[in-house]
């Protein structure tokens, strides 16, 4: 059982004004990993807010996986990334990078996205871009690293072997 929190950035969304569609979708899909989602939050795009909503999720909930979706991309209000490398403390290059080098196939926007992943204690951060379509295609990439991830993270595991 993976323990996941999803951080929803949007401003239209904390003020009741959208539903968060994206958010569901995330749900949808940790089930797939047996991701069992212990917090859950819809946040204004506010760096300090969603700076501290991601280190409650991580050092109060103690969650082991935290998703974010929305505020990657250009617009002044877009600061999730900013956010993220706030409180994470070792960076996770590769696996923006995979999202984006898949997601370039569905769209050429993907490169649009300035969604960073990294680690905090025992804790993974990814970001997601905000449409429930490109948190699909995201996320598809990873889903299956995700577990021994994880593991290596928990010192569950230290075997690498084979996979
Ligand atoms: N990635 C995938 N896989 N599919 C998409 O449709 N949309 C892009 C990009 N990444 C997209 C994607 C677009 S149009 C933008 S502007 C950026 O994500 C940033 O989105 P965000 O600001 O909602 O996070």
């Amino acid at each position: 059982m993976i323990k996941v929190g999803i951080l929803t950035a949007s401003d239209k969304g904390s003020r009741g004004e959208r539903t968060d569609e994206s958010g569901k979708a995330i749900m949808e899909m940790v089930g797939r990993i047996e991701g069992n989602v212990a917090a859950y939050r819809m946040v204004p795009d506010e760096r300090d807010i969603i700076a501290s909503a991601l280190k409650e999720m991580a050092d109060e909930t103690g969650v082991d996986l935290i998703l974010t979706t929305g505020g990657t991309g250009f617009s002044p209000r877009d600061v999730t990334p900013e956010a993220t490398l706030d409180i994470i403390e070792r960076q996770v290059p590769g696996i923006p990078e995979a999202m984006r080098l898949k997601s370039l196939q569905a769209t050429p926007r993907a490169m649009l996205s300035r969604g960073v992943a990294g680690i905090r204690n025992r804790t993974l951060v990814i970001n997601l871009p905000g449409s429930p379509k490109a948190v699909r295609e995201s996320l598809e990439v990873v889903l299956p690293v995700l577990r021994h991830a994880i593991e290596i993270l928990k010192e569950q595991t230290g075997e690498c072997a084979g996979k």
